[in-house]
């Protein structure tokens, strides 16, 4: 294909995949299946690697993130972003009507919206393309975050139909439940403090440095509010704005209502306060806001907010109910989480009979005692947690609850690591639920796929000392675990607890065996995040894994070594040393060599063009043209080696924008060459092009693999 021909089926390419982007993310009503989707997005990356020059600023292959944010830019609003004021009650509503009334004295119109709660977020528009997205900040500037937001689905990059040239949509950046259960999940198996709620994990998610990151963590948006210079105001009403908006792409809710008086806004109020448990996300209210563009100019601006809406926030949803006992789990990682065990109760559609006391100093705060009557809400949170305790029911000789200090499994004494709220039990190899968790996560999908031993396998085996840790899974045989059986207690969250038979079948135990045999083959990366070494996570893995080429030469480095991969700092750096100074593990590693795990970075084909063959280079600073990791990649692809730090050994380095001073001076005390990213691609291009043999690339990035 030539590059006139490229450049047309990149445009109708883009504009195909963003149409089924729309479909799937905004009407929910895909059109074609995810195969179809996969090979149309495949053809564009393909297009694109080809034909650098011709990505569109709104390709939709922007939407799997790309290069690392350093520091966000503080970016001035051109319309500052006020907040609302709030009211708690009905009353204050009516208040506020009464108020609108005395000013307009004429019939006003109302739009009830659901209060999303998560990141309010503006994004500019400009000749239909999204070009900017700054957080609210202090409300005159925030941070752009652009990078990170292109990566939420339900936020066009390019505009439908007929649009002003230039505006603002400002909205909300949510989490949904779906996505927030299974990041803290995520979390918590990594040994990371699960985030507290889902605006809490948007607000984390938005300012991450990493837009791949972000994009793994499946934001969504809804826009609420447009704005343009007042002269340019194409509406006469914002619920008009707002369904233009709609015809354009943006995500608007369904969830609003043009109500003319006191009564319909109660009862959308009412409706939703009752059924807000229903919906996908949280919402902490309702946002009433008059309709008419003249009437809100007559209405005006108090200092910090528009005198022409008002939020009305439910109360957090609140029930009393009595403390039975409190359990202490013990997590992969050996921390202890208490679990208070409540008499069931019914809250917000849900009955709830346990509820998380986080740590011991959460118990210590709330004075816990045995048999208290406590308070349970459900405000934000999905987790209901117990918020007070009601002293006057207090029974007179209750006792105090106390933080446990041994292993309520192994007994072992539990210990604190400074710093930290958890307690945690040490005895990692011997204490049968890290032994079980630490199994599980072997065995789990994103680390050695072994997941016919899901759902109660790995108890079944562990109880019958088939497997005591994941190098055991290696010489079962069909023999061994053929015919062996479980009844396990299955608490599904109802009032009754049911039971459910584990089976070793015929088929089950061949599925197993095979599942074992195949993960034999599963890449290093992934063997290394299965490892379960505390806050490795998945893609802390991947870089490891790319950085130190096998589980040797992370076994033997140091923790500056370490430190010298992404996103490895500290903290990380030591766990890793930790996992590894343990005989123990070594021996398992060992065990698991033999079994035939795949413990080096697989080799990936070499280019032709080796013109950087023998050259030690230091790549430091950030690039325009490529991510740190895309030159890093094309450095070795290129025969170079990447070297962490400059010696008199270092062929050049090889320097982007904001260079660390520190390297600059040593390069410089030792006369080696600093070169531009500018004279580094003219140099491997000169090289590539000299080789007119193997020549079929119009630049560097044809020889590039990307990783999407
Ligand atoms: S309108 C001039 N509509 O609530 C005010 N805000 O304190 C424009 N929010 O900062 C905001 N849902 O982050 C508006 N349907 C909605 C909203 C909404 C959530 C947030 C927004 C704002 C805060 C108000």
């Amino acid at each position: 294909m030539n590059k006139e021909e490229a450049k047309t089926r990149i445009a109708e390419l883009s504009k195909i995949i963003e149409g089924h982007n729309y479909n799937y993310y905004i009407l929910a009503q895909p059109t074609i299946s995810d195969y179809d989707f996969d090979m149309l997005l495949n053809e564009l990356i393909d297009l694109e690697r080809q034909f650098p020059d011709l990505v569109l600023p709104d390709s939709p292959t922007q939407r799997v993130g790309g290069d690392i944010t350093k520091e966000f830019q503080t970016v001035r609003h051109r319309y500052p972003m006020l907040s609302l004021s709030n009211s708690y009650n009905i009353e204050e509503v009516k208040d506020f009507i009464s108020r609108i009334k005395k000013t307009i004295e004429e019939e006003v119109e109302f739009v009830c919206e659901l209060k999303f709660d998560g990141i309010s977020i503006s994004l500019t528009y400009e000749n239909g393309l999204f070009v900017k997205a700054v957080t609210r900040g202090d409300g005159t500037q925030g941070d752009d975050v652009t990078a990170n937001v292109k990566t939420i689905r339900t936020i066009p990059l390019r505009l439908k139909g007929d649009f002003p040239d230039f505006f603002e949509m400002r909205g909300e950046i949510i989490m949904p439940h779906s996505s927030f259960n299974s990041i803290n999940n995520e979390r918590e198996d990594l040994g990371l403090q699960p985030f507290a709620n889902p605006r809490n994990a948007a607000a984390g998610t938005i300012k991450l440095q990493d837009s791949k990151e972000v994009a793994k963590r499946k934001l969504d948006q809804y826009c609420y509010f447009m704005m343009m210079d007042d002269d340019k105001m194409i509406f006469k009403n914002h619920y008009e704005s707002l369904m233009a908006a709609k015809q354009w792409g943006f995500n608007v809710s369904n969830f609003m209502a043009l109500c003319k008086n006191i009564e319909d806004i109660e009862d959308f109020i009412n409706y939703w306060d009752e059924k807000r448990n229903e919906l996908p996300f949280d919402i902490d209210g309702i946002v009433i806001k008059v309709n008419d563009f003249r009437q809100r100019e007559i209405l005006g601006f108090t200092a910090k907010s528009p005198r022409w809406a008002i939020a009305y926030k439910f109360k957090a949803e609140e029930a009393h109910t009595k403390l039975l006992s409190v359990d202490f789990q013990v997590g992969r990682h050996g921390t202890i989480t208490p679990v208070a065990n409540l008499e069931p109760v019914q809250l917000a559609g849900t009955i709830v009979k346990r509820a998380t006391l986080h740590n011991a100093d959460f118990i210590e705060q709330l004075d816990l005692h045995y048999d208290d009557i406590v308070s349970v809400e459900k405000g934000g949170e999905i987790i209901p947690k117990i918020t007070a305790v009601d002293l006057n029911k207090r029974k007179e000789f209750s006792n105090k609850v106390t933080f446990i200090e041994k292993c309520p499994e192994c007994g072992t004494q539990l210990i604190k690591a400074e710093g930290e709220t958890a307690w945690y039990c040490p005895n990692t190899l011997g204490c049968p639920p890290q032994i079980k968790g630490r199994i599980e996560h072997f065995i789990s999908r994103k680390a050695m796929n072994i997941e016919s031993l899901g759902e109660g396998k790995v108890e079944v085996l562990f109880d019958n000392k088939l497997i005591n840790n994941y190098s055991d899974l290696y010489d079962l045989t069909y023999d061994k675990i053929f015919g062996l059986e479980k009844i396990i207690i299955v608490d599904n969250d109802n009032l009754e607890n049911t039971t459910r038979k584990v089976s070793f079948k015929e088929k089950t135990a061949n599925n197993i065996i095979d599942a074992i045999k195949k993960s034999r083959s599963v890449p290093f990366a992934r063997v290394l995040y299965a490892l379960g070494i505390k806050y490795v996570g998945e893609t802390t893995a991947k870089l490891i894994a790319k950085t130190m080429g096998s589980i040797d030469n992370i076994i033997n480095a140091s923790v500056e070594d370490l430190m010298e991969i992404e996103e490895v700092g500290e903290k990380i750096a030591l766990s890793i040393k930790d996992f590894f100074a343990d005989e123990r593990n070594i021996h398992i590693i060992n065990r698991l060599k033999e079994a035939g795990l795949q413990f080096e970075q697989e080799v990936k084909k070499v280019n032709s063009n080796q013109v950087l063959s023998g050259m030690n280079i230091v790549v430091s600073g950030v690039f325009s043209t490529m991510s740190r990791d895309e030159i890093k990649q094309l450095i070795e692809d290129l025969g170079g080696k990447n070297v962490s730090s400059i010696s008199s050994k270092t062929t050049f380095v090889l320097a982007g924008d904001k260079m660390g001073p520190e390297k600059r001076k040593k390069a410089e005390s030792l006369g080696i060459e600093i070169k531009s990213e500018a004279d580094f691609l003219e140099m491997i291009n000169a090289d590539i092009d000299s080789d007119s043999d193997k020549k079929d690339t119009a630049g560097v990035q044809g020889v590039l693999e990307f990783d999407f």
